[in-house]
This record gives structure tokens, C-alpha cells and sequence, in this order.
């Protein structure tokens, strides 16, 4: 039998097997849920297979009676990029980079694999989705030297672990997941099964070989493709690089991480010469603004699942002739005439004469009513043509009432907020937490943040 024919179409949902796709399950009747799978015989190894039989009884053993302790970390040397893994790169783990596409995945990873055969790793680079000369030029404009980093032009998953199981490297690096093909199952390469299956078979080579693992893997804007989240439960740890691809700075966030904490970030530019780390981000964030200018504030908003810190900009000019001008950049139009009319009615601010102009920088839609604290501020500042504290973020809701809002996962903006450097946090009262960091400032309505801002 070849082994293609041991190929399934396994249900995610209710794991019936299926020798054919369909669109819906026939057990359970859900649809678009059938994965192609490597069947049960072909899954398991022909030699080594050290695992015991089903119903033989393995040895167990206690806790304190496992040996090993943690083995030393590998540091690259770009802090940044340790810092994000918890203090540098655990041998023998896999850890997955997704972002889109053109962030700058394969520069970070040669970069890296720059730096660690500096220091005496072995690196292979697996590309399947550029020619070793495009791999080439692209090293040319890095400042690190890649020169020994071995390369391998390859898309097939057996050949890509047998030649690091016959070259042993310290370091695997695969770019992409989602060009890789495994030769036992049928789908092309990029689809669900494909990707699973090829990472699962690179965490198996990762722990029996102590090879560290590196894989690149696409994700597009929302993040829903299908790819790289269901890799999140394979590997060890989870880094998405994000970041406007427009503008130079990117972030490196641990989504996942078993060996260290998901609350790191690294924050990196985009130089003519590779990725640069930033050790102080909030400069890099805050560089752009115009310190002292009025109309201006930060918010901190959820993409998902993560905070991201985001200047808003107001503009209130004296208008011309007829109807005043209200004109808003990645913010709802109405919900700006409503913050307006709060404003006007709760603390006395007066648009009826005067042009207004709103702006979410960085092309970002603001889409959370969290926002609105900042909106508020932005334009009382602009009235007011008093700048808000260059290290001031404001995160709330504002009610009809001027009353300002609590709203969900504050500690996680806080957190992002301080991580970045900021020294005030502006929330809804109510949301202060008991113990609450040094940073906060809990605030009740429009007039009382406007009374302790200007
Ligand atoms: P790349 O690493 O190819 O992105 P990904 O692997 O995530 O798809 O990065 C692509 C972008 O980075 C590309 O638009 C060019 C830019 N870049 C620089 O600005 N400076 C550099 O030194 C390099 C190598 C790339
Ligand atoms: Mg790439």
C-alpha cells in the first residue's frame, strides 16, 4: 500500500475519519470541518518506536525523581529579540513567528542566524519561498555577516529533516510553514493538514534531535487564516511580529510562551540595513508626536487579544462660511457628533462655531468605545490649545452623562502602557483597582479629567 492511500479526512470537530473530503460531516453534520490526516499506521514510526504497545502498562516515575535541570539559554544578542522569548532561545524548543506577510519574518530569522553562528551555532535555513541568491542579496544588506548559515532550498518535509538529521545544526530555521509539504498526505501545501502535520512532525525532530526549531508562518490582518492559529498548540512558543508594514517599527509579542512569560514585548525599526532593536519603545512610539502640540492623545486599544497604544489627533479651527465641518479618519462620524454634544453639554466646550477634525493615527480604526477618553481629550486639548502630557494615555468610555465608563481588560492596556514607558494611565474611576500601580489615575467624568489635565 503507498502511503498516500493511508491518508483521512478526520473531523476537527467530532473526529470521525472519512476516507474522502466533503463539505460536512456525516457523523456530526457540521460543515467545512473535515482535515486530511496522516492515517494511524503511516503516523507511526517503522523504527525506534520505542512506545509501549496499547495496554502495556510504561513505568512511571515521581516528580522530584525526573532528571535534568533547565539547560542554559542561547542570548542572540539582539536584546529585543530575547527579551520577547523570556531571556534568550531554550535548545531544543520550537517556536512558531507569524505575522503578514512583508513585515519582515525572513530578515528578523537570518538576522538571527547571523548572531548565533557568530557566537558558534550551527544554522540551517530551510527557504521554500526564496532562491538561495535572493537569501543571499538580502543577507548583503544586513549588518550582521550570514555567511556560514547553511542554506537549503527545499519544500519537502522529509527532506528538510533528514538533511538537518544528517548535518545535525543547533538551529533549524523554516521559512514557511505554509510552503512545507509533507509527501504522505495529498493536500497542496498551505492547507490546514499540510500545515498541522508538518509541524508536528518538526516538533517531534525538535525534542528527539535537541535541535531548535524556528518556523515562519503567514498570518493575514485579522489573523484568521487558518495556518498559524491551529499551529499555536503544537510548539512551545508563540512570537507574532506586527506592526504597520508603512511605517518602520515593529513589535515582537509572545503570544505563547512555555518557557517564560506572554507579557514581553521587543520592539524593533526597520533600518536599510535589517531590523534594529529599540530599547526604549515609548520614544520610538512618542517620537513621531509632536511633544507640546495640543490635540493630541494616546489610548490604549485591543487588537484581538493584545493592546495596542494609538495617538489620536483633534483639530478644532474656527470655520469659515455656512455648516461647521466635521471631518473624522478611522473614527465612527456619529459616535464623533455624539462625544461633541457630551463634551458641549457636561463640560462646556463650544464647537458651535468652529471646525473639527479628527484623525486615529497610523491608518487604525478605532472601533472600541475605549477610545473615547482620548478622543475627549484630544479635542478639549485642541480648544483649549493646551497639549496633553506627552506621557499621559487615556482609556474609557465616555456616557451621555460626561460619566466615564470602566471597560474590559484594563490591567492588560495598563500593563502595555507601562511596558512602554508611560508614566499616566487616565480610567474610569471605578476601574481602579485596589492595589493599584503608582501610574493610574482614576478619573469620574469629562470635567473632572479636563480639571486635572488643563
Ligand atoms: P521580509 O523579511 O521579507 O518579510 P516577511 O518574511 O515577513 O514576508 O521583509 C520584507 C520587507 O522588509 C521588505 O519590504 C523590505 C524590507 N527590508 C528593509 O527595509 N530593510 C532591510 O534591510 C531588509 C532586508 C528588508
Ligand atoms: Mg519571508
Amino acid at each position: 500500500m503507498s502511503p498516500k492511500s493511508l491518508a483521512v479526512f478526520r473531523c476537527t470537530d467530532c473526529g470521525a475519519d472519512h476516507a474522502k473530503w466533503a463539505g460536512r460531516c456525516d457523523n456530526c453534520g457540521e460543515w467545512n470541518t473535515l482535515v486530511e490526516e496522516v492515517g494511524a499506521k503511516a503516523a507511526r514510526p517503522k523504527t525506534g518506536d520505542r512506545r509501549p504497545k496499547p495496554g502495556v502498562s510504561a513505568a512511571t516515575q515521581k516528580l522530584h525523581e525526573v532528571k535534568g535541570s533547565e539547560s542554559p539559554r542561547w542570548t542572540t544578542g539582539l536584546a529585543e529579540f530575547d527579551f520577547a522569548l523570556g531571556g534568550g532561545i531554550v535548545p531544543g524548543s520550537m517556536v512558531l513567528i507569524g505575522g503578514e506577510p512583508g513585515i519582515g519574518k525572513s530578515t528578523l530569522l537570518l538576522q538571527i542566524a547571523a548572531r548565533l553562528q557568530q557566537s558558534g551555532r550551527r544554522v540551517m535555513y530551510a527557504s521554500g519561498e526564496e532562491s538561495p541568491l535572493q537569501v543571499r542579496l538580502r543577507a548583503d544588506r544586513l549588518e550582521e555577516s550570514a555567511s556560514d548559515v547553511e542554506l537549503l532550498a527545499e519544500t519537502n518535509l522529509e527532506t528538510v529533516i533528514g538533511t538537518a538529521a544528517a548535518t545535525r545544526p543547533d538551529v533549524l530555521i523554516v521559512d514557511s510553514i505554509q510552503t512545507l509539504y509533507t509527501n504522505d498526505l495529498e493536500g497542496a501545501p498551505g492547507n490546514v493538514g499540510q500545515v498541522r502535520e508538518c509541524a508536528a512532525r518538526l516538533m517531534r525532530f525538535a525534542k528527539e534531535s535537541g535541535t531548535t526549531v524556528f518556523v515562519v508562518g503567514h498570518v493575514t490582518k485579522g489573523g484568521g487564516i487558518a495556518g498559524p492559529k491551529t499551529l499555536e498548540h503544537i510548539v512551545d512558543t508563540v512570537l507574532y511580529f506586527e506592526g504597520e508594514s508603512s511605517l518602520d517599527h515593529r513589535i515582537l509579542r509572545a503570544t505563547k510562551n512555555r518557557f517564560g512569560s506572554v507579557d514581553e514585548i521587543g520592539v524593533f525599526r526597520m533600518t536599510e540595513r535589517g531590523l534594529e532593536a529599540v530599547s526604549n519603545p515609548s520614544e520610538l512610539f512618542l517620537g513621531d508626536r509632536n511633544a507640546g502640540a495640543s490635540g493630541s492623545a494616546v489610548t490604549a486599544l485591543m487588537e484581538g487579544t493584545r493592546p495596542v497604544l494609538i495617538e489620536v489627533q483633534a483639530l478644532a479651527a474656527k470655520a469659515g462660511f455656512g455648516t461647521p465641518q466635521r471631518v473624522a479618519a478611522g473614527f465612527d462620524s456619529r459616535r464623533m457628533s455624539l462625544l461633541l454634544a457630551v463634551l458641549e453639554k457636561r463640560a462646556g466646550l463650544r464647537f458651535g462655531d468652529l471646525d473639527v477634525f479628527l484623525n486615529v493615527v497610523g491608518g487604525v480604526r478605532m472601533q472600541e468605545p475605549a477610545g473615547d477618553l482620548a478622543v475627549a481629550a484630544a479635542l478639549a486639548s485642541s480648544v483649549y490649545d493646551k497639549a496633553t502630557p506627552a506621557d499621559a494615555v487615556f482609556v474609557g468610555e465616555l456616557g451621555l452623562g460626561g460619566e466615564i465608563r470602566p471597560v474590559s481588560q484594563v490591567e492588560r492596556r495598563v500593563a502595555e502602557a507601562t511596558n512602554l514607558g508611560m508614566k499616566r494611565v487616565f480610567i474610569s474611576e471605578r476601574s481602579v483597582p485596589k492595589r493599584s500601580p503608582a501610574n493610574i489615575v482614576g478619573v469620574k467624568s469629562v470635567s473632572d479629567l479636563f480639571s486635572k489635565l488643563f
